[in-house]
């Protein structure tokens, strides 16, 4: 049998990325989408690009009303700004309804944390704790048990996958951690701002964000508990002209010395078998061998995450680097990653590349 799936916030940049995996959904039915702006209008009038669908020619976006929902969807997918996901999350987990909320509202364990970044009070604080953080590489068994996971925010994933790992395994130091990330302008969503203009971004580059990003609570937070200890890293995000993508830089300490080339080889070793207990046999990160460096030009438009990984003999230092589509595995293909895992369905159900 199918689930029935409804997405709040249907015409943001990351809701429609979900509609467009869930109208080819093998096993998900999409019963309704929201927005207030576009009330009335079918999906296809709202995005030509899905009208050979006849789902989106049949399905109109509706204001957002939790008890309707409640009673036409078992799982609901909120693509809402932060402190607002919160307000439809409530009623329909009162309701019985499964979501997956791709905002910012459950994804830390602290109600203080959330209030420190996010400048107000945690709206539902009881909640934090049945809230799973949805990255499946790490938390698969807990998503397929609660009924209110957090989906990752995209710079998070881009760091937290090629650094937990390291961590865990106790090969990079928890300290001096820095991580640049480089990201297309579709991470601030479609809102009308004058920083996200066209000739505002065009043709140039800009930091933002510094030196505390709101996403450094998340990834702070579950960094920390890979290392078992407190964990603070400097994290520059940057803005570049291209719709999509993620690039991160992250420069690590290793933990065990390297100089010469037969310790430089012991410890890639090492790093190397620590990836591949880690991803070998995951769907959706691919570790890159040889000379090839994670490209967005490679990811975007599919729910892959790359990594790659270099050792400086003359630094010291490990330098990992990933890429991303952040609206895919940064958002809405991750949280149809944890609607499969969920539901039972195949974890790449409607998420591989056609
Ligand atoms: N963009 C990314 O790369 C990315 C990545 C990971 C996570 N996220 C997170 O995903 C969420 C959505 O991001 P986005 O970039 O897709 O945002 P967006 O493009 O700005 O879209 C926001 C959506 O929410 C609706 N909405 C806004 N205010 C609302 C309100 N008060 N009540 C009901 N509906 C409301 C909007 O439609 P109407 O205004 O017509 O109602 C729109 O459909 C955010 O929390 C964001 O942080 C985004």
């Amino acid at each position: 049998m199918s689930t029935r799936v409804a997405i709040v916030g249907a015409s943001g940049y990351s809701g429609e990325e979900l509609v467009r995996l869930l109208l080819h959904h093998p096993h998900a039915e999409l019963v309704a989408v929201t927005s207030r702006q576009s009330a009335g209008q079918t999906v296809a009038q709202v995005f030509p690009r899905f009208a050979s669908h006849p789902k989106a020619r049949a399905l109109r976006f509706t204001e957002p009303d939790a008890a309707v929902l409640a009673r036409v969807a078992d799982v609901v997918m909120l693509a809402l700004p932060h402190g607002v996901a919160a307000e439809y999350a409530i009623p329909l987990l009162a309701a019985g309804r499964t979501v997956i909320d791709l905002s910012a509202d459950f994804r830390l364990r602290s109600a203080a944390t959330y209030a420190e970044f996010y400048g107000h009070p945690h709206p539902a604080p009881g909640l934090l704790e049945t809230a799973v953080y949805g990255l499946p590489e790490f938390y698969r068994e807990a998503i397929r048990q609660t009924r209110l996971v957090a989906s990752p925010g995209c710079y998070p994933t881009s760091i937290l996958l090629p650094l937990l790992p390291l961590l865990r395994a106790g090969l990079v130091r928890p300290t001096g951690i820095i991580a640049d990330s480089l990201s297309g302008v579709t991470g601030a969503g479609r809102k009308a701002e004058v920083d996200y203009l066209f000739c505002e971004c065009n043709e140039s580059l800009r930091a933002y964000g510094v030196p505390k990003h709101r996403h450094l609570s998340e990834i702070e937070e579950q960094l920390s508990l890979a290392a078992g200890q407190s964990v603070t890293i400097q994290f520059t995000p940057h803005l570049v002209p291209v719709n999509r993508g993620i690039h991160t830089t992250l420069y690590l300490a290793p933990t065990t010395a390297f100089q010469t080339p037969a310790e430089t080889m012991a410890l890639s070793e090492k790093i190397g078998a620590c990836y591949a207990a880690a991803y070998a046999h995951e769907p959706f990160v691919r570790v890159l061998e040889g000379k090839s460096m994670p490209d967005t030009k490679n990811v975007v438009g599919t729910n892959y995450l790359e990594l790659a990984w270099r050792l400086d003999p003359r630094t010291g230092r490990l330098i990992v680097l990933s890429a991303e589509d952040n609206l895919l595995k940064g958002a809405s293909g991750q949280a149809v990653q944890s609607l499969n895992i969920l539901c039972g369905y195949p974890e790449t159900a409607g998420l591989l590349p056609g």
